[in-house]
């Protein structure tokens, strides 16, 4: 891993505009995203975590602008791609891959392995000929495990192990930076999860990749990634590294999404449920903190003011009016 950020993402914000209104005041909005900031380095993998509905896939669609952002600026290898024109997308498409959560339906089932998979040189290699491109195929699909008869079969023949290995392939193509992975392993199998996650760690280290590994199980992410974000209503909680992270979680958020890991097995849950309590609609979110009607340890001032991230350790933020309360009250006992 090399201390340069591949990736700089400063106040991010995506909102959906739901409703209109004659005043601008009265139009009805959905923060999908709000005021994210982080970075990632080159040849890290950040996980981002969060239940359903927090804003993982809007944030990671945002950062490649497959979605316009509201406001807020993104960095890709130092360039600020925010003011990108079409050209220059084009470009960064071959930069970043994002790997879509459902490999069924990103995938067309009337197409074969080597046309899903060549789609992207046919787009991006118009250079390449028609052998040059056969035979990169078939690399692709032997560095993700598969053999080269693969190519002339259709998705439905594969389980859903082999489908997602297939879904890198694609990724793969145009040898990205930066790969997205939006729920890649989420609808597999235990087992299978274990060897698609092997696999992404043996690209990342053959092919110089970085990753932002998105989930909203936080036992999946927590093996892959070195850091990670813990995202709530569409905004960033913590960021820890990964051992940090489980061992000394300062969120109350984080801390239940780490107890409720450890009673029983929550697939057998609905995704929302993880915790006590819904996540509130995003229409209507909370004033202060966006945690405080499900926090365990809510204050008053919680409802009405915002926690900003702060640094709580090494590499290590999170925004809680506790932490700021317990810091203040230190300097106050020593003053
Ligand atoms: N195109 C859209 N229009 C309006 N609201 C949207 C749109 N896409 C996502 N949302 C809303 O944004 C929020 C975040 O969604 P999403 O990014 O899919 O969350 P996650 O990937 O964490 O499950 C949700 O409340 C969702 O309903
Ligand atoms: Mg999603």
């Amino acid at each position: 891993m090399h201390d340069t950020p591949l990736l700089v993402v400063e106040n991010l914000n995506k909102h959906f505009l739901l409703h209109k209104a004659l005043k601008q005041e009265n139009a009805v909005y959905v923060k999908a995203v709000n005021n994210v900031s982080f970075s990632v380095k080159e040849g890290e993998t950040l996980g981002i975590v969060g239940e359903s509905g927090c804003g993982k896939s809007t944030l990671g669609r945002t950062l490649i602008k497959l979605l316009e952002p509201t406001s807020g600026t993104v960095f890709f290898e130092g360039k600020n791609i925010s003011t990108y024109g079409k050209h220059e997308l084009r470009i960064l498409r071959e930069r970043m891959q994002y790997i879509f959560q459902d490999p069924y339906s990103s995938m067309n089932p009337k197409m074969t392995i080597r046309d899903i998979v060549s789609e992207p040189l046919e787009n991006f290699r118009k250079d390449m000929s028609s052998s040059e491109r056969e035979e990169r195929v078939a690399e692709l699909l032997q560095l993700v495990g598969l053999s080269r008869e693969a190519m002339t079969r259709y998705p439905h023949e594969f389980s859903g192990g082999q489908r997602q290995r297939i879904v890198i392939a694609r990724g793969i193509a145009l040898n990205p930076r930066l790969l997205i992975c939006d729920e890649s392993v989420s609808a597999l199998d235990v087992s299978v999860q274990a060897q698609i996650i092997n696999l992404l760690q043996e690209l990342k280290q053959k092919l110089s990749l970085t990753y932002l590994f998105i989930s909203h199980d936080l036992r999946v992410v927590k093996f892959i990634s070195d850091r990670i974000m813990v995202l709530y209503l569409g905004e960033v909680m913590e960021i820890a590294p990964s051992s940090a992270l489980f061992e000394n979680p300062r969120h109350p958020y984080t801390q239940s999404l780490i107890g409720s890991i450890s009673k029983g097995d929550p697939r057998s849950r609905a995704e929302r449920h993880i915790l006590e309590g819904e996540i509130p609609n995003p229409m209507n979110a909370p004033k202060g903190c966006p945690f405080s009607s499900r926090c365990p340890v809510v204050m008053e001032r919680c409802h009405s003011e915002k926690p900003q991230l702060q640094s709580v350790g090494n590499d290590h933020v999170a925004a809680c009016l506790r932490l700021t309360q317990t810091i203040s009250q230190r300097t106050g006992d020593t003053v």
